[in-house]
């Protein structure tokens, strides 16, 4: 790993780029400092005890099916959207570069997720492909995701694992857990052997990166303590695919989180959908007019 100038950006070296090609993961020792992993640690634990986009839909228990009082595997999609300070981390920066060298130059960031696991009844993730979670009928783009653990992670404690060489193949068939579909989390129910797979334990501030279609898993919080997990989902350009045409058991999904989101949306009724749109509309358009201005006062 390289690093450079006062405000450094850490890059994958020749050998890492043909590793994560050949194996579809890659694991680092360091993708920021100690001092930012313990500012996120602050920032996700509010964030989870407030509740943060819960209303909207943006925070669920990926696990289960949100009537549980004790959720076992809580999530925060866009977590930035509740910490606009976020945005400004050293991780993303890194994260954004490591993506630009293994998805090209014109990869931008893609969404990202907020994962607490709690500590003695934090639940396994399922194995999956990210790529099976695709809901965008029409298009195909190369996707690959930074998982950068908040405190160390460990077996013990639900780290990463993955199916070497398995991005290499198509994405299987998936399902909801226990077939339930007002569960968020997919499992995948196609051919594949769980024993080889390659535990990543790693420090605070480390990170793994996959490819959305290696195979992955991360074990229960057996330990005392909570296992965060922040990760930046990045893709390559947008390009027309009229094959793809979604997957059917995302169709299937009706989950609690779905159903807040579209009450969130619908709030007010048709005169709050029309302030919104009104709003909306004038942002852009004051957007549009300072973007102008900055452009004439640079000529
Ligand atoms: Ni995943």
């Amino acid at each position: 790993m390289q690093t450079r100038g006062m405000n450094p950006v850490t890059t994958l070296t020749p050998e890492q780029i043909a590793q994560f090609r050949a194996d579809g993961f890659l694991a680092l020792p360091s993708i920021t400092t100690p001092a930012e992993v313990a500012q996120l640690r602050g920032i996700f634990d509010r964030l989870f005890a407030e509740g943060a986009g819960w209303k909207k839909g943006a925070q669920f228990d990926l696990a289960g099916t949100d009537e549980n009082q004790r959720p076992a595997l809580p999530q925060i999609l866009n977590p930035a959207e509740f910490a606009p300070e976020l945005r400004a981390t050293q991780f993303r920066q890194n994260a954004l570069a490591i993506a630009r060298q293994l998805l090209g130059a014109d990869a931008e960031p893609w969404f990202e997720h907020a994962i607490l696991k709690p500590p003695r009844y934090g639940a396994a993730t399922p194995w999956h492909q990210d790529e099976a979670h695709r809901d965008d009928p029409g298009v195909t783009y190369e996707q690959l995701s930074v998982w950068l653990p908040l405190q160390e992670a460990t077996e013990a404690n639900g780290c990463m694992r993955f199916i070497a060489r398995s991005h290499l193949g198509p994405v299987l068939p998936h399902h909801s857990p226990g077939d339930d579909p007002r569960v968020t989390a997919l499992e995948c129910v196609g051919s594949f052997a769980p024993a080889d797979a390659i535990p990543c334990p790693l420090p605070a501030g480390g990170a793994t990166i996959h490819h959305c279609r290696t195979l992955h898993a991360a074990g229960p919080n057996g330990s005392d303590l909570p296992r965060r997990a922040y990760i930046l989902a990045f893709r390559s350009a947008v390009r027309p695919d009229a094959a793809f045409r979604g997957y059917p058991w995302n169709g299937e999904k009706h989950t609690a989180a779905q159903a807040r989101h579209a009450a969130w949306q619908n709030r007010g009724g048709p005169l709050g959908r029309a302030s919104r749109a009104a709003l909306s509309a004038a942002a852009g358009l004051l957007a549009r007019v300072r973007g102008k201005a900055a452009r004439l006062l640079r000529k």
